[in-house]
């Protein structure tokens, strides 16, 4: 069985990364595009071969062949869009971040239960090869009691007048919202720890836009680890690369360029011999780093492919929209933090 799909926005990462990843995806097939540009919607149904081209969401959710929806619009524009297509019944994979606040968020998760529709968060960082395998060193207990985590996602994005991401009320933040909930969700992800507190600091140091274009947040999780996430508009893209560190009694993993639109990078794991004591001097000599090999694939494919699944076997959504509310809170409660001058509890 294929779910057959619809796109919502199909001229910015859904034509980059998402459909060319959903024409890859073994339960999928590409029935309609739709975009308020005309044009892109034409182009992007001729580049792939997609027999419904429209300018107009309607069109597009009155198709009976269309089971299922991706959204992938600027974020104010989300609520609306997930109103009417669940209406519609279609099931729903929804870009990141959910909506302009948690509480919006919410109610859009409420109206998909109540309406029977599936709904999934873009969160694809997830399905990069070397994050699951993070994921299942760490649940074996591979480094100990996680102390320590960081992770960090930047890029260059200067001042552009008029753009939707960088005026708050039609993006809900800046390099916070827009990288670090990938951060925040994948460390949560990857440990099956949970935040409990946060602490932060939001500026806008190098721009002029109304949104944050540095954000440096601490995250106390439920196990008492210490978590920093750092996320940046203001650093050149080849000056940075996407990473996650996770830090425990008996070693470490490293992942380094993982933060990525395609899976690339390297990961290393170091063990520690745990029944090592005391040593003054803290040699580090004797344990040396093992890099990580698993098969690689594409993220976009498999976000795709396991949502499809979900719908079809009737399993849990991939990237649960409670865990994207839960993420917005978090973010939400950095800029309070930043705001009041204080720690704040999720
Ligand atoms: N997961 C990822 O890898 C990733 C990467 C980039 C962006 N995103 C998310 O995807 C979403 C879109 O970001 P983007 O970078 O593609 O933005 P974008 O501005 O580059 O593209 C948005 C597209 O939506 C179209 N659009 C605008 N209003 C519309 C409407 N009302 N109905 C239909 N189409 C409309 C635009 O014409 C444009 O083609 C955001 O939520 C963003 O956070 C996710």
């Amino acid at each position: 069985m294929k779910i057959r799909w619809g796109i919502i926005g199909c001229g910015g990462i859904a034509r980059r990364r998402t459909i060319p990843g959903l024409v890859g995806a073994e339960n999928a097939e590409l029935v309609a595009v739709m975009d308020t540009n005309e044009t892109f919607a034409k182009e992007v149904a001729e580049e792939f071969g997609v027999a419904h081209a429209f300018s107009d969401m309607d069109s597009l959710l009155a198709l009976d062949e269309v089971d299922a929806v991706y959204i992938a619009t600027p974020v104010f524009c989300h609520k609306e869009q997930v109103i009417a297509a669940a209406n519609a019944g279609k099931h729903i994979l929804l870009e990141k971040p959910m909506a302009l606040t948690s509480r919006e968020a919410e109610e859009l998760k409420e109206l998909c239960d109540a309406k029977g529709v599936r709904l999934s968060i873009g969160l694809m960082m997830r399905f990069h090869a070397y994050h699951e395998e993070i994921r299942r060193l760490i649940s074996e207990g591979a480094i100990g009691d996680i102390v320590s985590i960081r992770s960090q996602f930047a890029c260059w994005y200067p001042d552009i007048p008029g753009v939707w991401r960088q005026d708050k009320s039609k993006s809900g933040g800046g390099a916070l919202v827009d990288l670090g909930v990938h951060c925040i969700d994948l460390v949560q992800y990857v440990t099956g720890l949970r935040c409990i507190e946060v602490a932060a600091f939001c500026d806008t140091q190098t721009f002029s836009y109304g949104v944050d274009d540095s954000a440096s947040v601490l995250l106390r999780m439920n196990n008492g680890a210490l978590c920093v996430i750092e996320s940046n508009f203001n650093i050149p893209d080849d000056a940075v690369t996407g990473k996650i560190e996770i830090y425990g009694t008996a070693g470490s993993i490293r992942a380094d360029g993982t933060l990525a639109q395609e899976e690339v990078g390297t990961v290393q794991i170091l063990r520690s011999d745990a029944a090592k004591g005391y040593d003054a001097a803290q040699t580090r000599a004797g344990n040396s780093a093992t890099c990580i090999d698993v098969p690689t694939g594409n993220m976009y494919t498999k976000e795709v492919e396991r949502f499809g699944d979900a719908i079809i076997n009737g399993t849990p959504s991939p990237v649960p929209a409670e865990d994207a509310i839960f993420v917005q809170k978090i973010v939400e409660a950095a800029y309070i933090s930043e705001a009041e001058k204080r720690f704040v509890a999720v």
